[in-house]
């Protein structure tokens, strides 16, 4: 018998790992844990045996070193956070038309596992699915993990498979199709459309999700671009903001000067459930990784607002020490975005998307760049 070589870590055996440990953090059983950790590997396809020596065989959007995976801590005022995960199926194929045929067959495969329907998602494959569809992506699922092992499915679809130039009529004929006709009016207006997401299987309230990009944010334009009918409050929006962005803490905003967000823009997400014109919620994204200079900087942001907002604070530290073993101070990324999400009939929610890292860390950023970035 041959003598095998030592094996090489792949990277399935690294998001497993770190859902393994994040699972355990807010309690799932071993058993949620195993169950998921296959459903991802097996999604992954191809992507997961890769080694992690070799680079990711497409660049995927999901995060900015390209892992095609993505963790997240949704934190409410009671009990432990719900962990969830971003994936690109897809992501061994550059074209987008393979990637969508392999991303179209996880979902498939988990609705016949979960016994869903995908009749929103057939309804929409000419409008996100053409012959020669453009990027960045083609077809994301997020699972929320849920203990007992049926997990609240989302699918993430790109409105600019036919071009950037049509992604409004996109989404437009999208809601109209899924029943929202009114929706598409009562949208704030933006620079792009990044996503529309679907719930798909078992949801109290499954919900159509707009995502906007808002290049140059302030926090006037934060609260004017909720849609929400039970909206959020003016002061909870304005103190996110500052806080995530850090507009505050730097003396080089005077009082009477607006800050803006001058790197990666911020994104709204504009949550659909009922018939009328008006979202039920709105969530505000931050891509803090753009606005600190390094990790410990912005788990302190995050922190400070969770206490805040009145959510314990430890989960994300706990969560964080999972994820990966490096010292926060020695680089940034690790939390991508910081996101306010309301809905309505519920308390309010904060997320900290948090990266994998799989294939690099992006070296801590000098305070003195930082600070022209957030520019009057
Ligand atoms: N990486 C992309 C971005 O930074 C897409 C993305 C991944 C994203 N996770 C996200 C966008 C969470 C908003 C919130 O834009």
């Amino acid at each position: 018998m041959a003598a095998e070589g030592p094996t090489e870590a792949t990277l399935g055996d690294h998001v497993v790992g770190q859902l393994q440990r994040l699972g355990a953090t807010v309690g799932l059983s071993e058993a949620d844990t195993a169950l998921y950790g296959q459903i991802l590997i097996d999604s992954l396809s191809d992507a997961a045996q890769r080694p992690l020596s070799l680079p990711p065989a497409s660049p995927s959007f999901i995060s900015d070193d390209h892992t095609p995976v993505e963790f997240s801590l949704a934190c409410t005022p009671d009990g432990a956070p719900e962990l969830r995960v971003l994936v690109e199926p897809g992501s061994a194929h550059s074209n987008m038309s393979d990637s969508a045929r392999i991303g179209l067959k996880a979902i498939r495969t988990m609705a016949a596992r979960w016994d869903f329907s995908t009749g929103q998602l057939d309804a929409l494959e000419d409008l996100f699915f053409p012959a020669s569809a453009e990027g960045p992506l083609a077809l994301w699922y997020a699972l929320d993990l849920r203990p007992g092992g049926v997990p609240g499915v989302k699918v993430y679809l790109n409105p600019s498979a036919t071009g950037p130039e049509h992604a409004a009529r996109t989404v437009q004929e999208a809601l109209h199709r899924l029943g929202y006709g009114k929706a598409f009016t009562g949208l704030p207006q933006a620079a792009g459309y990044p996503f529309i997401a679907l719930d798909l299987g078992s949801w109290q309230t499954p919900r159509v999700k707009v995502y906007l990009r808002h290049p140059r944010m302030s926090a006037d334009d934060a609260f004017a671009l909720s849609r929400a009918t039970s909206g959020p409050a003016e002061t909870a929006i304005r103190y996110f903001f500052h806080e995530a962005a850090g507009t505050t803490t730097s003396p080089e905003h005077e009082a009477e000067e607006v800050p803006r967000l001058l790197r990666r823009p911020a994104l709204t997400c504009h949550a659909l459930t009922s018939r009328e014109a008006e979202p039920s919620g709105f969530t505000l994204h931050i891509p803090v990784r753009d606005y600190v200079s390094d990790d410990e900087e912005a788990l302190a942001r995050a922190t400070a607002l969770l206490i805040r907002f009145g959510m314990d604070p430890s989960h994300l530290n706990r969560g964080l020490h999972a994820l990966s073993q490096r010292q926060l101070a020695d680089g940034v990324g690790l939390i991508a975005y910081l996101a306010l999400a309301y809905e309505r009939d519920r308390p309010p929610r904060i997320t900290a998307y948090l990266s994998s890292e799989a294939y690099a860390v992006r070296p801590p950023q000098e305070q003195r760049l930082l600070d022209e970035l957030t520019a009057r």
